[in-house]
């Protein structure tokens, strides 16, 4: 039996199990990718750490990983603003092959300037594997190596993602009405 949905959420956009399954697509991609090596997982606290630890376990090269978190000063509207560290990561990474693991990758801004922080850092590779790519949003152009769904131009919470702080331990992806 599922439980009945928070008041409000309109719909489950990806089950548990769907989202369980593409995941280990996604980590045998970056088993095969990075055959020989050890990649370096950084999430970005504290929405992307579901999916990095579900991530983690899938994966069958070497794995080691680390945590950045950052502030975002946004205007109304969850539009686009400025970017800073507010913790670093705790080793450095010069001459590791890294990932950087994002819950969602909207307009850009966050990714990007991840991105440019991250490569400064003389890393032997660098690249982005998100649980959710929103592109319809896109404003900044960034690469994206992996991505497990794309989504549709709505407000989505679960598996990490918060609204207000909230819902980001429910087992699915689901879609906030009036959004
Ligand atoms: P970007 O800089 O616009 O790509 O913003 C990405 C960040 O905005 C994500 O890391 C999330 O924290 C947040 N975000 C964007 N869309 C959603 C959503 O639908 N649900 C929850 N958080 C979101
Ligand atoms: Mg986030």
């Amino acid at each position: 039996m599922s439980d009945p949905l928070p008041h409000e959420i309109e719909r489950v956009l990806f089950t548990e199990e769907q989202i369980s399954a593409r995941i280990r697509e996604v980590a045998a991609e970056i088993s095969r990718r990075y055959a020989g090596r050890t990649v370096k997982l950084i999430a970005v606290l504290k929405g992307s750490v579901f999916f990095l630890t579900a991530l983690a376990r899938e994966i069958t090269i070497p794995v080691k990983i680390d945590f950045l978190a950052i502030s975002s000063f946004t205007g109304q509207n969850r539009g686009p603003g400025m970017v800073r560290i507010a913790k670093d990561l705790d080793e450095p990474i010069e001459g590791d092959d890294v990932l950087l693991v994002e819950d969602i990758v909207d307009t850009g801004f966050t990714a990007r300037y991840l991105l440019q922080t991250l490569a400064g850092r003389g890393p032997n590779s660098l690249g982005i594997c998100t649980l959710l790519d929103r592109s319809v949003r896109r404003i900044v152009q960034v690469p994206v190596e992996f991505r497990c769904f794309e989504i549709p131009d709505r407000f989505v919470v679960g598996f990490g993602l918060d609204y207000r702080q909230l819902y980001r331990n429910l087992r699915y992806i689901a879609v906030m009405k009036n959004s």
